[in-house]
């Protein structure tokens, strides 16, 4: 129930774009403020953990705070309040009434597109390859010529930039924060398609499948949403294939990626109960990760199996008078899925369990047979409690459950020839090698990051054929002390090759020394490495929660480039375009092309800016085949 009365608050807002008509601005802050009072203040001006700071809301688009309040991670927070109350809310924060952004243009391309087929040297889906190694091997720009990469295009987000772009066909596929995934000509950046939700989409995949009597492929886009909704769009039109509900719980989103393979979309399922458990008055929790496979073609739902087996109980009441609490529950699946082909085996990385204890299926890596869904093999990384406690105690962590979540996608790496080995990370710094074949097995482990709520690791490494580049977060360490770094491991016994310490934070918005940000709660200036890397032949790809980003040689980790993006640019839907904090999403390389998505995360600077850089300005955007920097078009 409490899901159907916010999504239609939602639509209701969404549907009247003059929500704050008939009360002046001032007035609509001052019912704002007394709302955040009664309703965030008690976690928004108490930051912890991952709560973020009062004044770090305020930089998000009005827009983008209805939305997070109607349809994110803060739904069950504004419970019961109306769209006037809602829209008073994203004033007070922001300052600005919600719908008085600019509106994009539409900037439609004057021809139809041709036909979406994904080619080799296309960057489909968010680890390039369904392994998830993130490795381009045919970029179409060599390591060398990274220093006189320009910006070729800009594209604003409208209302933030969501999540990262897909490149596939000639074109570029992405979600904006206001519902609608977008496909762009790679050349220009005009639009061939937008397709409305209505919901929060982050990150969508781009794949052929085989369709029909004539056994004709097909090429989709498929995306997952805040409404458990699982949607496959024709990638060359944008019309609708199907749309399955996978999951009602009302809290379930899912945040990551399909990934599909064999004819099958395997889907991820987080849930964003996780804040409540802050809040002493919620029953807190019911909600479980799951992992869902459809038929491309169709939709169907061929199985679903839960990350934690046993369903939610009530718990024993510490008193009469307490609150009932329920569980087990937790164990998302934030990351994308790993696909196994030669095992035909899927894994999920998973999150923390909502309550002290760590149920089965939590704080795991689990893999499941692709066909029928049966669990093959499941191993937990979670230390002893004594040891855990240790760990807690001295990185500060107050409630030492997030802390232990597997951050990454679990990477099959294939690319070293001798045998494959299974990569994970953890937040609280580990990078673990598992043998696929002796059921996740531990070849190797190492810790390279302090651990934290926000890193250690907090989002993938990317690799080559001998080295796994990890790029390590560690938010919390404050300047003169620099945040974060990269690792250079060897993949086949976890020893460093080189390991970065992060450069001194250079923020566009934050003048003066770096030193001066001594506080990790008022300060979003850091040089955290929050953002999963990429790799080419002799580089590896890092953005900076300061906005920059970084390529390094991967022999010694020399830095080779370094871009700022967190500057206004022009884009070419008309409004204006900034980047921000790069956190999460990993750049794409596709035919000559560098596509970096600038400012899309929850816990620092927001921006709006796809910013799509080449050489001398000029891209190769022919889809398919590999062209060299020397062919490049003039
Ligand atoms: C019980 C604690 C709690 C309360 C109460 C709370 N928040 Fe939050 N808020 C959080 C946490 C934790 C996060 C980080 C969530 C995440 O990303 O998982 C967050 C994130 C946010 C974000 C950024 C989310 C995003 O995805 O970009 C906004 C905006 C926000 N809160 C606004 C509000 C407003 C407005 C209220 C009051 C109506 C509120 N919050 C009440 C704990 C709380």
């Amino acid at each position: 129930m409490l899901a159907l009365g916010l999504l239609l608050a939602g639509e209701a807002l969404a549907a009247s774009s003059g929500v704050t008509s008939g009360s002046a601005p001032d007035e609509q802050a001052m019912r704002g403020e007394a709302l955040y009072r009664q309703r965030c203040a008690a976690c928004h001006d108490h930051p912890q953990d991952r709560i973020p700071p009062r004044e770090l809301l305020g930089f998000r688009s009005p827009r983008a705070v209805v939305r997070v309040l109607t349809h994110g991670t803060m739904r069950p927070m504004a419970e019961g309040l109306d769209s006037s109350e809602i829209a008073a809310l994203a004033t007070y924060l922001t300052g600005r009434a919600p719908g008085s952004e600019p509106v994009p243009l539409p900037n439609r391309c004057a021809k139809p597109g041709a036909v979406v087929t994904v080619g080799s040297g296309d960057w489909p889906s968010i680890g390039r390859d369904v392994a998830g190694q993130r490795f381009q091997p045919e970029p179409g720009l060599r390591a060398s010529d990274l220093p006189h990469l320009k910006l070729k295009w800009a594209f604003a987000y409208p209302e933030g930039a969501s999540g990262p772009v897909q490149v596939a066909g000639g074109r570029v596929f992405l979600a904006s924060g206001d519902g609608q995934v977008h496909s762009l000509d790679a050349r220009s950046g005009c639009s061939f398609w937008s397709f409305g939700t209505g919901r929060v989409v982050r990150a969508v995949t781009v794949a052929e499948f085989v369709a029909g009597e004539g056994n004709a492929r097909r090429s989709a886009v498929f995306f997952g949403d805040d409404q458990g909704i699982v949607t496959a769009l024709d990638a060359t039109s944008g019309a609708l294939l199907w749309k399955t509900q996978v999951e009602t719980h009302p809290l379930a989103r899912i945040t990551a990626p399909p990934s599909v393979y064999g004819g099958r979309v395997f889907v991820p399922v987080s849930g964003m109960e996780d804040p409540l458990t802050h809040d002493a008055s919620y029953a807190c929790c019911t909600h479980r990760g799951s992992v869902i496979a459809l038929d491309a073609a169709s939709g169907t739902v061929l199985w679903k199996q839960y990350t934690i087996e046993s369903a939610p109980r009530p718990l024993p009441k510490a008193s009469p008078e307490s609150v009932q609490h329920f569980g087990p529950a937790g164990g998302s699946v934030f990351t994308p899925l790993g696909i196994d082909a030669r095992r035909e085996l899927v894994y999920a990385a998973t999150a923390e369990a909502y309550a002290r204890e760590s149920p089965p299926g939590s704080y795991a890596v689990i893999a499941f047979d692709m066909k029928s869904g049966a669990r093959r093999w499941e191993r937990q990384f979670m230390p002893e409690n004594g040891e855990r406690d240790r760990i807690c105690r001295e990185t500060g962590e107050t409630d030492c459950r997030n802390l232990f979540s597997l951050s990454t996608q679990v990477m099959v790496h294939t690319l070293a020839g001798d045998r494959d080995r299974l990569f994970v990370g953890s937040k609280a710094g580990w990078v673990y090698a598992l043998d696929p074949d002796a059921q996740g097995r531990m070849l190797w482990s190492r810790k390279i990051g302090r651990g934290g709520d926000l890193g250690g690791i907090m989002y993938g490494p990317s690799a080559d054929a001998q080295t796994l580049y990890v790029p390590i977060a560690d938010t919390t360490v404050m300047p003169p002390a620099r945040a974060g770094g990269l690792a250079a491991l060897d993949v086949r016994t976890g020893a460093v090759r080189w390991q970065l310490e992060s450069e001194l934070p250079r923020c566009s918005w934050q003048a003066g020394e770096p030193a001066a940000c001594k506080d990790v709660n008022t300060c979003d200036c850091s040089s955290a490495k929050a953002a999963a890397t990429t790799t080419i032949p002799g580089a590896v790809f890092a953005g900076g929660w300061d906005g920059h980003l970084r390529a390094y040689a991967t022999a010694n980790g020399r830095l080779l480039w370094d871009a700022d993006t967190a500057v206004p640019v022009a884009a070419v839907n008309g409004v204006p375009a900034r980047g921000g904090q790069l956190g999460g999403y990993p750049v794409v390389v596709a035919h000559g092309a560098v596509y970096v998505t600038s400012g899309a995360s929850a816990m620092g600077r927001p921006g709006n800016a796809l910013l799509v850089y080449a050489i001398n300005g000029k891209a190769a955007v022919t889809g398919g085949t590999d062209v060299r920097p020397d062919q490049l078009e003039q």
